[in-house]
């Protein structure tokens, strides 16, 4: 088949077989906005608990689920309201609006690291034109916020929010839940999936680029001094890295992630941990590892949060995509939300190995003037003068009191003297590795590397060579003729396999027995299941099988004990 075309074959199968489709489609559809149909919605579910799964196999990392409508405030602090933005040139002509940066795919590495002025330079050099109207007359680029604003409760009274624009954020909010949940001890994390907002400028290439979609985040909060290093020789694949060409490793290589820990390629332990438990889900869901990479972003590339990001990489039929951004995101919003929300400290407690015996110089009040000088205030001066940290050089000086009013302390009123503490430990502000998953770019991966275009008796021929763990049903049971008392076998056979927990199966009727193994396979079915007239006579069926299309014949007793042992692929 022509490979060209490879790629509106795989987009019109997966509308044809409900698996995605544009949203709102009968009244015309909008951009940026798919609904996965009931195969798609099935896939997408299993992908999603797969993830859920795979992190949720370590044992300090619990799952949560928080509001996407997110107050104003919180975004604030998090740094969105400000600088959650992509820059945008319009069309003097058409008005057509476009993101700056994708106007100079062709023309820039990295055009995502331009400022405004730089990217008007080049759009101007180069000559761009108008991709709706051929017009090379631009506007100044400008900075847009690509969050959809809305209000929480009636016109007076209403608070200003936001859809959430990533799903970390309900994370940060539960971080004093998360510290007692896990007694007050790091590491530990925290995930959700659902869904993400981001009113994107000019969306395009299906699923890639959405303004509502699925996101799946993981916020692991640790100990800066001390972060979780990890046996990475699990890992032994090697895979493509490419460093920050403006850092000290300049050079793409192909390296394990223990190779490029080691080598300081990557730096941080924990961050390397992310990357190779990311390849390994990758894997794990189907997705070619030849076809990955890691890219780090440059420094200003980097979004606000962040002080290094590694993306993961995927190419497909739309190019090197990014799926998953790995990000340090140090202290930057425990810190923030600490001081914006004032309610109290999102720290954690670190005790020292030895406990310090620190000596430090207090004031100590002079009861018997201090007493006739303010009287009733008298204790409150008293405190404090205890708390005071920096204490003043000499007197007279100025103490604030715990209700902010001022007290002048004369000579004679306080003497200084050294006091012996020790100190068991101190609080610290923990810091967060991230990894930030969309769903949508690596189901169309998954799609995308599973879809096999081959040719049959003549035909044109495709399987879906899903992973059977994501396959939208675990198998599909065939009579071969709907009538003669197969069609009841058949129907009794999927009502045995339908209660069997976990496994999923429907039932195929129509036309003919070839063109319903093409559907199963179409959609990736794994097994089929055929009830024909021996059947009948001696209880056996056909069990073929999707990727190499080979039969076996076996009895309903031990395809039923099969599939709640999950052992079928072991008779062939
Ligand atoms: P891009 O540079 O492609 O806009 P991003 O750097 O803004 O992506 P992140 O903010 O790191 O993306 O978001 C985390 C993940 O969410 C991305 O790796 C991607 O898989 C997914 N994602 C981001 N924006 C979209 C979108 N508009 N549609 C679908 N998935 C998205
Ligand atoms: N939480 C990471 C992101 O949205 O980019």
């Amino acid at each position: 088949m022509d490979p060209k075309g490879r790629m509106s074959r795989l987009t019109s199968l997966l509308r044809r077989r409900g698996i995605v489709l544009p949203s709102f489609e009968i009244y015309g559809g909008v951009s940026g906005l798919v609904d996965y149909g009931p195969v798609g919605a099935r896939i997408k579910r299993r992908v999603v608990n797969s993830w859920i799964d795979h992190w949720g196999s370590v044992p300090n990392i619990v799952e949560i689920d928080s509001p996407t409508i997110t107050p104003e405030d919180v975004l604030v602090a998090s740094g969105h309201v400000g600088e959650f933005n992509d820059k945008m040139s319009e069309c003097k002509s058409c008005g057509g609006a476009f993101r700056s940066d994708h106007l100079l795919d062709e023309f820039h590495d990295n055009p995502d690291t331009l400022d405004s002025s730089e990217l008007d330079e080049l759009i101007s050099k180069n000559g761009v034109v108008c991709p709706s109207c051929g017009s090379h007359e631009w506007a100044a680029a400008s900075a847009m916020n690509l969050m959809f604003q809305t209000s929480i409760g009636a016109m007076g009274g209403s608070r200003s929010a936001f859809m959430r624009p990533e799903t970390a954020q309900g994370m940060f909010m539960l971080y004093p839940a998360l510290y007692r949940h896990f007694r007050q001890r790091l590491p530990f994390g925290a995930m959700q999936t659902g869904k993400g907002y981001r009113n994107e400028i000019s969306p395009r290439q299906g699923m890639i680029r959405l303004r509502e979609f699925n996101m799946a985040e993981l916020e692991y909060f640790i100990d800066p001094e001390n972060p979780p290093v990890t046996d990475l020789s699990r890992w032994p694949r090697k895979v493509c890295m490419i460093p920050d060409p403006e850092g000290p490793h300049p050079n793409e290589v192909e390296v394990t992630i223990e190779e490029a820990f080691e080598s300081g390629i990557v730096k941080h332990p924990t961050v390397a941990w992310f990357l190779a438990m990311t390849m390994q889900f990758l894997e794990d869901v189907g997705i070619d590892p030849s076809k990955v990479r890691f890219r780090q972003h440059a420094s200003s590339e980097m979004a606000h949060y962040a002080s290094d990001c590694w993306d993961c990489e995927i190419i497909g039929e739309h190019g090197w995509i990014e799926v998953v951004g790995i990000a340090n995101r140090t202290c930057h919003d425990l810190e923030s939300h600490e001081k914006h929300s004032k309610s109290g400290l999102l720290r954690a407690w670190r005790s020292f190995e030895n406990p310090i015996k620190e000596s430090r110089e207090v004031l100590k009040p002079v009861g018997s003037v201090i007493g006739p000088s303010f009287r009733d205030r008298a204790g409150e001066v008293s405190l404090a003068l205890s708390e005071l940290t920096d204490l003043p050089e000499s007197t007279p000086f100025s103490l604030t009191l715990s209700d902010g009013t001022s007290v002048q302390i004369e000579e004679g009123m306080v003497t200084r003297s050294l006091q012996e503490t020790v100190v068991s430990g101190e609080y610290f502000t923990p810091h967060v590795i991230e990894p930030a998953f969309g769903i949508d770019r690596i189901i169309w991966h998954i799609l995308d590397h599973n879809y096999l275009e081959m040719e049959k008796e003549g035909d044109e021929y495709t399987i879906l060579s899903l992973e059977p763990t994501l396959a939208p049903y675990d198998l599909v049971v065939l009579p071969l003729f709907d009538k003669d008392g197969m069609d009841v076998m058949a129907r009794e056979i999927l009502d045995e396999i339908g209660s069997i927990s976990g496994v999923i199966a429907e039932i195929d009727t129509s036309r003919s027995i070839g063109r319903r193994y093409a559907r199963a396979d179409e959609i990736g079915i794994p097994w089929a299941v055929t009830v024909d007239h021996q059947s009948l006579d001696d209880g056996t069926l056909t069990i073929r099988r999707r990727d190499d299309q080979s039969q076996i014949r076996i009895d309903v007793g031990t395809l039923i004990q099969c599939l709640t042992s999950k052992t079928l692929h072991t008779l062939f």
